[in-house]
This record gives C-alpha cells, sequence and structure tokens, in this order.
C-alpha cells in the first residue's frame, strides 16, 4: 500500500519574540521528502528568523521543529551539530569567510565533514562553481567579488556538500535576472536529481512560480496561505494578492512615517546581521 509522502520538516506552533517585537505567533509548516517550499512574506515578516530557528541558529521561545521525526528545538549543541550535517545553507547576505580563498570557501563543509584530499575538495569546488556560472574565481578572495558573485559562491558552498535539506535565503536577489533564472533551473534540478528537500525564501515571485512545489506566504507571524503556485495565484485573500502583485495599497498597510523609522533601525540591525554572518 501507498505510504503516501514523507515529512521531512515539520514546524509547528513556532513563537519567537525579540523584547517587544512578537516576530514568529505560531508558526506552522510542514514539508515533504524531495519537495521545496517557498515562504514568501514582506520585508521583516520574519522568513529570515524561520529558517534560523529551522537550522538551530536561533532558539524559538515556544514550538517544535522536527526534521526527520527527530525534536530539534530542544537538542544539546553536539546533537545540533549532527542534524545539521543534514542542512545546506544559503545565507541571505553571502556570509563568505573573508580570511579564506573562494574554493577553500566553498569547500568548508567537505573539510569539516568528509574525509577527502585537499585536491579532491579543490576539484569539487571548481565544479560546484561552475554550476552557478563562476569560473576562474578559485583563488580570489571575497573581498574581490560583486555582492551577486558572493551570493554565488555561497550557494556553490551550499550546494557542495550535497546535504539532504537545502534553505535558501533570498537565492536571487541582487542578481542578474538572466543569472537569476539559472539559479532558478539549478534549485529546480537539485530537487529533481539529488531529490532535496529545500525550503526557498524570496520576495521575487518569478522565482517563487518556478521553484516552488508550494508556497506559503508569511504575515503577522503566522502562515495566512499555503497552495501550490497555481492556487497562490488564483488566491482570494486579499492579502496575498496584493503581496504577490506588488501593490501598495490594500489591506498590507502602507508605509507610514513610523515604519519608516523602524525600517531604518531594521536595517541597521541587519547591516550588523550581516557583518556577524560574514564571521
Ligand atoms: N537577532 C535579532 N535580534 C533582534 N531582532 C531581530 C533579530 N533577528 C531578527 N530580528 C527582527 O525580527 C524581525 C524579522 O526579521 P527577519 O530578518 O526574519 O525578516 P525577513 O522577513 O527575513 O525580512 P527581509 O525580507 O527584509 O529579509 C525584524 O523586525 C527584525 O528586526
Ligand atoms: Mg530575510
Amino acid at each position: 500500500m501507498d505510504k503516501g509522502p514523507t515529512t521531512k520538516i515539520r514546524v509547528a506552533k513556532l513563537y519567537k519574540s525579540f523584547g517587544d517585537s512578537q516576530v514568529l505567533r505560531g508558526v506552522d509548516l510542514e514539508v515533504h521528502q524531495g519537495k521545496s517550499m517557498v515562504v514568501i512574506g514582506g520585508s521583516g515578516s520574519g522568513k529570515t528568523v524561520l529558517i534560523k530557528c529551522i537550522i538551530g541558529l536561533m532558539q524559538p521561545d515556544e514550538g517544535e521543529i522536527y526534521v526527520d521525526d527527530l525534536e530539534i528545538s530542544n537538542l544539546n549543541e553536539k546533537g545540533m551539530t549532527e542534524v545539521r550535517k543534514k542542512f545546506g545553507m544559503l545565507f541571505q547576505w553571502g556570509a563568505l569567510f573573508d580570511s579564506m580563498t573562494v574554493w577553500e570557501n566553498v569547500g568548508f563543509g567537505l573539510r569539516h565533514q568528509t574525509h577527502l584530499k585537499e585536491g579532491d575538495i579543490r576539484r569539487i569546488a571548481s565544479e560546484k562553481l561552475a554550476l552557478v556560472g563562476l569560473r576562474n574565481v578559485e583563488d580570489l578572495m571575497p573581498s574581490e567579488l560583486s555582492g551577486g558573485m558572493r551570493k554565488r559562491v555561497s550557494l556553490a558552498r551550499a550546494i557542495a556538500i550535497e546535504p539532504e535539506i537545502l534553505l535558501y535565503d533570498e537565492p536571487t536577489t541582487g542578481i542578474d535576472p538572466i543569472m537569476a533564472d539559472a539559479i532558478n533551473d539549478l534549485i529546480v534540478e537539485m530537487r529533481e536529481k539529488l531529490n532535496v528537500t529545500s525550503i526557498a525564501i524570496t520576495h521575487d515571485m518569478k522565482s517563487a512560480y518556478k521553484i516552488g512545489d508550494r508556497i506559503a506566504m508569511l504575515y503577522q507571524g503566522k502562515i495566512i496561505e499555503i497552495g501550490t503556485p497555481e492556487e497562490i495565484r488564483n488566491s482570494s485573500n486579499s492579502i496575498v494578492q496584493q503581496f504577490i502583485e506588488g501593490r501598495s495599497e490594500g489591506p498590507i498597510k502602507g508605509v507610514d512615517p513610523s515604519l519608516l523609522m523602524k525600517n531604518s533601525q531594521q536595517m541597521r540591525h541587519e547591516d550588523r546581521e550581516r557583518r556577524i554572518e560574514r564571521k
């Protein structure tokens, strides 16, 4: 008898606040083995916080996260290190090690998680770099790269260990449209050829429709809608419609001066995060 799809990642009633700001207010999300979930939502809605909780870089206040039926939110560091081996992650801001060359960055996971020889690590790094459209950059330092190149190096690093689960935070933001489409194709290929389970965060609806088996929208701390790209496109929820059409008018509040203040605070905060990620 067909057992139906296997759940690879399950998030249940996840809560996370920073001071008075309740960012996640009961997020439920389930991703099946070999499928790709896209999470959309406004800037500051908590998308990055959600995937940082899933990979154990942030501790949720309440709720449960299961990976292959193992509850991970209360694991100790040793247990979490084991679980993290299943994950590859593309950070929103690239997060490369500034003191390492490009190929050393891409080979970082291979060096720490396998017994491969240096020559093999370098060869695999070059192969993965070629997959993201980069050649002859192996010996450059991250500071010598453009923003889009850094992002692609980070993607090459995420896929280098051929993980079971890939988390992509804004994989195509800051990359030209043609390269962005090639990255989308690569993400689809990772799923089809390697049966990878993934969660991708994006604002880019073209990318969301292309890479997502399902799309979930995060709004005011909860998943307010989830469905196939077709279902999301035809959603009757006016909040979802406003977001996917990118309209400033609608139920999602426009920009008021207090929000602008908040945004500049958030930008400073993100700037700090970027520096921390890069370390
Ligand atoms: N480490 C932290 N300390 C304090 N506040 C944080 C921290 N991380 C995130 N936040 C806050 O949580 C909220 C959600 O941030 P998050 O980075 O998840 O947004 P996002 O949905 O990924 O936005 P964007 O689309 O701009 O990347 C923001 O208000 C942010 O300032
Ligand atoms: Mg983010």
